[in-house]
């Protein structure tokens, strides 16, 4: 893994004195009712993890046989509640059926419109409801020869079906691999490859805006795509399941490809949930590093599922009558621990939308809000900052009195952005829970309790239960309060990465050498005099570009994949709306023309070899690229000539000084 930026400079952030505190009002009722109750489970919780994480795991799930050790730890290998049993599935419904929440709404769904004006589709399925749905789907899987530990893709818009997919999966101990609609064929076959999977769950198409995604369509492609050395990259894909849901025409392949709806005729609803040791592997997220292509974290079953469950129930501040909405996408780590499982495992409603918050109207949220009487709004900033764009009136038109709580998730919330949030959106009333986490993390690591702790415009507060993080310097050493540096976690917790797919190697380097004996996180932090954390954004090479997730090395390699490609570097400039722009440096191959033309062109061919979210928002064209003697690209001269700022720092190790004066602009 390359050596990230030195981060001993990590102080000059802006400061920010003004102080929220939790109204008596919302304490009074909440789980966790002041500072010193918060600090007080906290001790504990470090003091004897095995005590506190027993007991939660005790109260908190159903197990069918308990655990003998609550953590067995070599580093930098975890495994929580050995040789306890359980199933996901069972604690998200099952365990809610012979009690008031069996006829509670489980998912609200409200499907985007199909053009202007349009009411969108809605559904409600209860928890009854769901369990009969799941267990039947988990049949059609089994009928499809599924059987424990085997892989399968879903590949689904924000459908009912897609959460119905993943949880009829636990059910019967299948490892999903859930990969965001927005991604290509060819991100569908590299994970498909990776996890050798022998399924895909997808469906006709999913709507964007008006228009039908096709992505069965995308899965055919996928299925057809070869490697350099022409071996296809999907023979392991024996069977793909397609979810009606857009009507759009789509090639059925005889003997592969099966309609969910036929399939459901089939089966009954009785599928016993199968007894799933705590540490079998759950699910595989793939997400970007700094290196090479995505990497598949590894969730595994008791502790992931503790970790949702017990943030959602402390950071949402769950309450019976909650209606609780988080906007993330299932194929994001967000979507899949706090619109399904967290929520589900408390027996809460979890609202579930299908389109875009401007579609067909700016209004779009405050609209669903109104008319469903959301409670709880969990959002990403560049979200928040696209509605302050688009104007307090959309807000206004809406009655937002039914939100008690506000959440914010994904990369660092600016000032301007929470105040905006909390004022607009939240009346002044509701507090504001800044969560940090990642998908490796599994579960909410750095929060405020919104009963609890007095919050600041842009920093996360303070660490949740279990979790040791700390600042700390170039040479691994822990930073006292008031000081910037790497953000590492210095202890195990349950909801952590078990790995990476296919790849300790890889695991430990990305992780555990940076830092020998503590996660590292990859994040440059700081924290102020009251030990609260502020996250300054990542400090390798990966990008938050409107809260996604984008290795500069992915980019990279899927610009110079391109034929009339020489090199590419790819850095992030800020950008108000999105965080984190993506600009591309590309020198051409003899003869090429680099024009604008070209630049679509390569726009377009990262569109298709990643997705659209990965596509550089600027791409400008040089003769070479700035090198230090050793061949390295120096990133941070590129950095500062993509943000428009004056070079700094030294730079007589470049090879040719001339390339600075040519990259400068974008213009060829
Ligand atoms: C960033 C998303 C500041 C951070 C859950 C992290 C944040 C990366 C915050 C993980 C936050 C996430 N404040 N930065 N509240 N939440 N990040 O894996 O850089 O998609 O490392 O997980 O997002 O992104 P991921």
């Amino acid at each position: 893994m390359p050596a990230p930026d030195k981060v001993t400079n990590i102080t000059s952030l802006q400061t920010e004195n003004r102080v929220f505190k939790p109204s008596k009002e919302f304490s009074s009722r909440a789980h966790v009712k002041s500072l010193a109750h918060y600090r007080k489970l906290y001790n504990e919780s470090i003091k004897s993890p095995d005590k506190f994480w027993g007991k939660q795991a005790r109260e908190e799930l159903v197990w069918f046989k308990p655990w003998k050790k609550v953590l067995q730890w070599k580093a930098p290998f975890a495994k929580w509640f050995v040789g306890g049993q359980l199933n996901v599935s069972y604690n998200c419904l099952d365990r809610h059926l012979n009690t008031p929440t069996a006829n509670k709404a489980a998912l609200i769904w409200e499907g985007e419109p199909a053009g202007a004006g349009i009411p969108g589709e809605e559904r409600t399925l209860t928890y009854k409801q769901l369990h009969h749905e799941v267990c039947k789907f988990a049949n059609v899987l089994k009928r499809n020869g599924l059987k424990k530990g085997d892989r399968v893709i879903i590949y689904m818009p924000m459908v009912p079906e897609a959460a119905i997919a993943m949880l009829a999966c636990t059910r019967i101990g299948v490892i999903h691999s859930v990969v965001f609609g927005g991604f290509s064929a060819q991100s569908v076959a590299d994970r498909i490859f990776d996890c050798q999977a022998r399924l895909v769950i997808t469906t006709d198409g999913g709507y964007r805006r008006g228009a039908v995604v096709p992505l069965k369509k995308n899965v055919d492609e996928a299925l057809t795509i070869k490697d350099a050395q022409g071996n296809s990259l999907t023979k392991t894909i024996e069977k793909v399941i397609v979810h009606r849901r857009a009507n759009n025409d789509v090639r059925i392949e005889e003997g592969r490809d099966v309609w969910w709806h036929r399939e459901m005729e089939q089966v009954d609803a009785n599928c016993p949930a199968e007894k799933m040791d705590s540490e079998a592997p759950l699910f595989i997220l793939y997400t970007s590093g700094s290196t090479g292509k995505p990497k598949g974290i590894l969730h595994t079953t008791g502790g992931y599922l503790l970790g949702a469950k017990l943030t959602t129930k402390y950071i949402f501040d769950l309450q019976e009558t909650d209606v609780y909405w988080c906007t993330a996408d299932i194929g994001w780590v967000t979507g899949h621990s706090y619109v399904v499982y967290g929520p589900l495992a408390n027996g809460a409603t979890s609202f579930m939308y299908e389109g875009a918050p401007n579609h067909p109207e700016p209004d779009r949220f405050w609209r669903l809000i109104a008319k469903y009487g959301i409670t709880v709004l969990y959002t990403a900033p560049t979200a928040i900052r696209a509605f302050m764009k688009w104007g307090v009136e959309w807000p206004r038109k809406h009655d937002l009195t039914s939100l008690r709580l506000l959440g914010s998730v994904g990369e660092p919330i600016n000032p301007e952005a929470w105040i905006w949030y909390h004022e607009v959106v939240g009346g002044k009333r509701c507090p504001i829970v800044d969560t940090w986490w990642q998908t490796e993390t599994g579960s909410i690591m750095i929060s405020p309790l919104p009963g609890a702790t007095p919050t600041k415009p842009g920093t996360a507060t303070l660490p949740f239960f279990g979790i040791v993080p700390e600042i700390v310097d170039d040479q691994g050493k822990t930073l006292p309060k008031n000081s910037g540096g790497k953000l590492v976690i210095r202890k195990p917790w349950p909801s952590m990465l078990r790995g990476i797919w296919g790849d300790m190697q890889r695991y430990k380097d990305t992780y555990w050498s940076e830092v020998p004996g503590s996660y590292f996180t990859g994040d440059g932090c700081r924290t102020d005099k009251d030990g609260y954390f502020w996250i300054v954004g990542r400090i390798d090479d990966v990008l938050n570009v409107a809260g996604h997730r984008i290795g500069t090395a992915e980019v990279e390699s899927a610009l110079v994949s391109n034929q009339k490609v020489a090199e590419a570097a790819v850095v992030g400039r800020p950008d108000d709306l999105k965080g984190q722009a993506l600009v591309a440096f590309v020198t051409v191959k003899t003869g090429v023309v680099a024009d604008q033309n070209l630049r679509d062109e390569l726009r377009n061919h990262v569109g298709k070899e990643i997705g659209p979210v990965a596509k550089p928002d600027d791409i400008r064209f040089a003769e070479a690229l700035p090198k230090t003697r050793s061949g390295k690209i120096m990133r941070r001269l590129l950095k500062q000539i993509a943000s428009g700022a004056e070079i700094k720092g030294d730079t007589t190790t470049l090879e040719d000084l001339t390339v600075l004066t040519k990259l400068g602009s974008s213009e060829e």
